[in-house]
This record gives structure tokens, C-alpha cells and sequence, in this order.
């Protein structure tokens, strides 16, 4: 979409989210920030107020469904949402102990539970005006499951696929939808990995990316593109060949607990 008037942003005290946001700032553009560290989405909020837009905070959980929903139609009902990023997501590190009932069902809940508390409540909104746009921040991670992370790609793999059908369901209804799948960006996620990160890119250029392929509304936003096009290889390749492969490639480290 072309100059959205209303931004909401899930996930945006850090990272790509904190990322985006600075990325669409700009005078007379009202921005909705969410997360649950009330301190550091204040803080950005200043920042991006001195840049003339007109900015909400929330700090909210996103496993929260009810709380999500409610806020969400008191500030679509001050001013249309315009452009919702379902960007809000947590990783784990099983150091190959394999990942725990409680991690497993952590992951699952914010990132594909939240990312549909956030995109649910707006759909009935957009589509009764016949205009908006939905992204969801899915993963490279996203199309191949990875020893190292199951239910995270897990979690990614499901809001693709979601982000893709709901695209062909909303369009008509001239509600566009992205799926955004991000390789490794430099943020607090993945700062603690101890193995290299190829081709591994800052918050603000994955931004910068994410919102031009908005603005073009392009189904598929991946990058870098080398890392997109190992992933959709590692998918395609018949997993007997690829699980010996996988099977050695480094694990994020312990999981960080929110
Ligand atoms: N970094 C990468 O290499 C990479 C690659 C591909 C995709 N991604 C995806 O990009 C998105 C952003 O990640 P990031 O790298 O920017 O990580 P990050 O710096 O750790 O940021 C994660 C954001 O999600 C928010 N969040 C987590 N749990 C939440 C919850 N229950 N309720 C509300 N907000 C919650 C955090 O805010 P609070 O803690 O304040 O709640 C924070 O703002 C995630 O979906 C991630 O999976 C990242």
C-alpha cells in the first residue's frame, strides 16, 4: 500500500519491529507500537513524536487475545488502521537437549497465536472498507523444519502458509496481505548466537526491504535473496538427502526468558 495514514506495529519495543517503525515515522502519520516493555516502546515513542507522527503505545502481551482485540477496535474506531505488522515473535535455543513441552507450547502461542490476535480483530475492520494491508513476519526459518528450532519454524511455517491463503481470500476484498521472510538480522534475538550468521544484515536494512516490498505489496517478501533461495532448495531437496545435512548445522544457544 501507497502512504498507509495508520501503522500498527506488534513487537516494536526491539529489533525489526523497533526497525520498522522509524522506517515509517513520518509527520502526520498516526503509528500504533505494541509489546509488553512499556519503558522501551515510550522511549521510541518520544523519538518518533519529534518526527511529527502521532503515535500510541500498548503495552500489551499478544497471547492475549481479548486485551488485543479490544484495544485494537478503540484505535481503529479514532482513526482507521491502515497497515498491521504481526511482527511480534520469540525464539528458543535447545543447545541440542531438545526443546520442552513449555517451550515448544511458549513459541506457538506468540508467535502464531499472537500474530492471529493481532490480524484477527482487524480483518471484519479492512475488509467492511474494501482497504488495508496485513503483514505477518514469518522466517526463512519458515519452509524447512530445523533440528535446532522445531516449534519456531513450526510457528513461521504456519503463519506463511496462513499469510499466503488469506492473500488470495482478502484480496478481493481489496485487503492486501504480505508474508515477510526475513534471513538473520542483527537484533537482540539473534545476537546470542554463537555460530556464524551468513549474509546476516542490520534491523534497519531488513526495515528498509520490508517496506518497500509493502509498498510494491509483493506476496513473498525474502531476503537476502542467497538465503532465500537455500531455504526453498533445503524445502524442495527430498529430506533424506537433507536431514544428514541439517543434522550438523549449529543450535541457537539456551532460550531467554521473557
Ligand atoms: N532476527 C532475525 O534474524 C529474524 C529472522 C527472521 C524472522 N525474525 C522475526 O522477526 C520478528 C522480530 O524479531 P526480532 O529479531 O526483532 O527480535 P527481538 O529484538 O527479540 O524483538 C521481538 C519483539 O517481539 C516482542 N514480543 C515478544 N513476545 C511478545 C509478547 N508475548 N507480547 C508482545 N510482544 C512480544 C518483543 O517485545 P517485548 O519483549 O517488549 O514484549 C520485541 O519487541 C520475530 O517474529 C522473529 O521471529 C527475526
Amino acid at each position: 500500500m501507497q502512504n498507509p495514514k495508520h501503522v500498527v506495529i506488534t513487537g516494536a519495543s526491539s529489533g525489526l519491529g523497533r526497525a520498522l517503525a522509524r522506517r515509517y515515522a513520518a509527520a502526520g502519520l498516526r503509528m500504533g507500537l505494541i509489546a509488553r516493555r512499556a519503558a522501551l516502546l515510550q522511549e521510541l515513542a518520544a523519538e518518533l513524536k519529534v518526527r511529527g507522527a502521532d503515535v500510541w503505545t500498548a503495552a500489551l502481551d499478544v497471547r492475549d487475545a481479548e486485551s488485543m482485540k479490544k484495544r485494537l477496535e478503540e484505535e481503529d474506531a479514532r482513526a482507521p488502521i491502515e497497515l498491521l505488522i504481526a511482527n511480534a515473535g520469540i525464539s528458543a535455543g535447545t543447545f541440542g537437549a531438545g526443546e520442552s513441552a513449555e517451550q515448544t507450547r511458549m513459541i506457538l502461542a506468540t508467535n502464531f497465536d499472537g500474530a492471529l490476535n493481532a490480524v484477527l480483530p482487524v480483518i471484519p475492520l479492512m475488509t467492511a472498507r474494501g482497504r488495508g494491508q496485513i503483514a505477518l513476519v514469518s522466517s526463512i526459518a519458515g519452509f524447512r523444519g530445523f533440528p535446532g528450532a522445531p516449534a519456531y519454524c513450526a510457528s513461521k511455517a504456519a503463519q506463511r502458509i496462513w499469510g499466503e491463503g488469506l492473500r488470495g481470500e482478502l484480496g478481493p476484498k481489496g485487503v492486501e496481505v504480505n508474508v515477510i521472510c526475513p534471513g538473520y538480522v542483527d537484533t537482540p534475538m539473534t545476537q546470542g548466537n554463537p555460530f556464524p550468521m551468513p549474509f546476516i544484515m542490520s534491523a534497519g536494512r531488513a526495515a528498509a526491504i520490508t517496506e518497500k516490498g509493502l509498498r510494491k505489496n509483493r506476496a513473498r517478501i525474502a531476503y537476502p535473496w542467497p538465503m532465500g533461495a537455500a531455504a526453498w532448495l533445503l524445502a524442495a531437496l527430498p529430506p533424506a538427502w537433507t536431514d544428514p545435512l541439517l543434522k550438523r548445522a549449529p543450535k541457537k544457544p539456551a532460550m531467554k526468558r521473557a
